[in-house]
């Protein structure tokens, strides 16, 4: 595989940070441009991030000397640059909408773990062990753009990380409802508890936007690619409460879910054990091995001991039993700003280059 120059636009945030991390020593990607806002552009990565570090491995040497471009003024000079870009960036969605098109038609393919064009019809979002085929629509995304390589790929919300893909093979026996209730760590806000000591021994009951992303972007990643866009599925109906909770790491969610044909417990473990997708075939290099961990432990999984297994790559079920309002619940975890974010958006990014789309 050839080696490919990335940017990473948003590189002082928390999901940006992650980025660095996990591109440290990958072997297909290396980081040549970070860019952030203008209050951070011109010093060095290492100046920029200063005091806030929050990542519990030490920045990577190969990037504190970076200096950090400017993510809107800079657009064209990093489109030269590098081959491809990842971007995680907080603004207001507008301005995230035209500034990852301005990349795209500089043709500078946009990896982006931003919400703001999840819901563009010709926006790929995937995960690449459900729903790889949606990146056919890029052709027509590109024909839109009037691009020959520029495109944008999107990731899904960090909240339906864990129960999309437990719900996914489980869908074989007619899936109708469903209710989530997810307990998000406080990273999810690009947060930790030292800038955020009031999550401390706390529980907020209220993530702005979160259900609506979680009730709706499944739809879109259970859709189908049909004359260059993605239709939404029309089902399952799904309802979620959202609630950010005192962890560091680690999105947990519990689900209730109805089917036309109710599974058995023991069929259902087995269709999870022997799950795996296009990551996990074409062995690409941040693929889990194991793609769903089930626990038989009724205490596990736990945000601590479980999160960072497979490089917090694998998603971790546990609790699977039958209930009396829905057919059966669960309990289930993945790491919000690994799997859920930068990791996930990486592993999007090997699909891709592995198809040929970031050549
Ligand atoms: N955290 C998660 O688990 C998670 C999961 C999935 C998706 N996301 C999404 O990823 C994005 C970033 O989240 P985060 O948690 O990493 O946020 P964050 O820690 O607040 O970082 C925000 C980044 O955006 C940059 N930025 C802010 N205003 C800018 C501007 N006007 N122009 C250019 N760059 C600007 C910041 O640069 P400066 O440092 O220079 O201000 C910083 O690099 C958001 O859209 C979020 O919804 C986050």
């Amino acid at each position: 595989m050839k080696r490919y120059q990335v940017g990473i636009i948003g590189a002082t945030g928390m999901v940006g940070q992650r980025f660095a991390i996990l591109l440290e020593k990958h072997p297909w990607f290396e980081v040549k441009v970070v860019a952030a806002s203008a209050r951070s552009a011109g010093k060095t990565y290492e100046e920029a991030v200063s005091g806030r570090w929050a990542m519990t491995k030490p920045m990577p040497q190969s990037m504190k000397g970076l200096v950090v471009l400017d993510a809107v003024q800079d657009v064209e000079k990093i489109a030269t640059e590098v081959d491809f870009v990842f971007c995680a960036v907080d603004m207001k969605k507008e301005e995230i909408k035209a500034l990852e098109e301005r990349y795209a038609k500089a043709e500078c393919p946009v990896i982006s773990n931003n919400s703001a064009h999840r819901g563009t019809p010709d926006v790929p979002m995937m995960v690449p062990e459900l729903n790889p085929e949606h990146a056919e629509v890029i052709a027509a995304q590109r024909k839109r753009l009037g691009t020959k390589r520029g495109f944008i790929a999107v990731k899904s919300n960090c909240s339906l990380q864990s129960y999309v893909p437990a719900l996914h093979p489980l869908r074989k026996f007619g899936l109708q409802r469903v209710l989530a209730c997810t307990y998000q760590a406080i990273s999810g806000a690009g947060k930790t508890f030292e800038r955020w000591p009031e999550m401390v021994d706390n529980v907020i009951p209220y993530i702005g936007g979160e259900e609506e992303k979680s009730e709706q972007e499944p739809l879109k990643i259970w859709g189908r690619v049909e004359n260059g866009v993605i239709q939404n599925a029309v089902s399952p109906a799904i309802t979620t409460q959202c609630l950010r909770v005192a962890c560091s790491d680690g999105h947990m969610a519990a689900v209730f879910a109805s089917f036309d044909h109710k599974p058995e417990l023991e069929e259902v473990k087995k269709i999870w054990a022997d799950f795996s997708g296009e990551p996990q075939k074409l062995q690409l290099p941040s693929a889990p091995k194991q793609f769903l961990h089930y626990y038989e432990d009724p205490a596990r999984p736990q945000t601590r001991l479980d999160r960072d297994t497979e490089g917090g790559m694998a998603v971790h079920i546990g609790r699977l039993r039958y209930d009396s309002q829905y057919d059966i619940k669960f309990v289930c975890l993945s790491h919000n700003t690994v799997r859920g974010a930068a990791g996930g958006a990486v592993l999007m990014a090997e699909y891709l280059a592995a198809k040929g789309y970031l050549d």
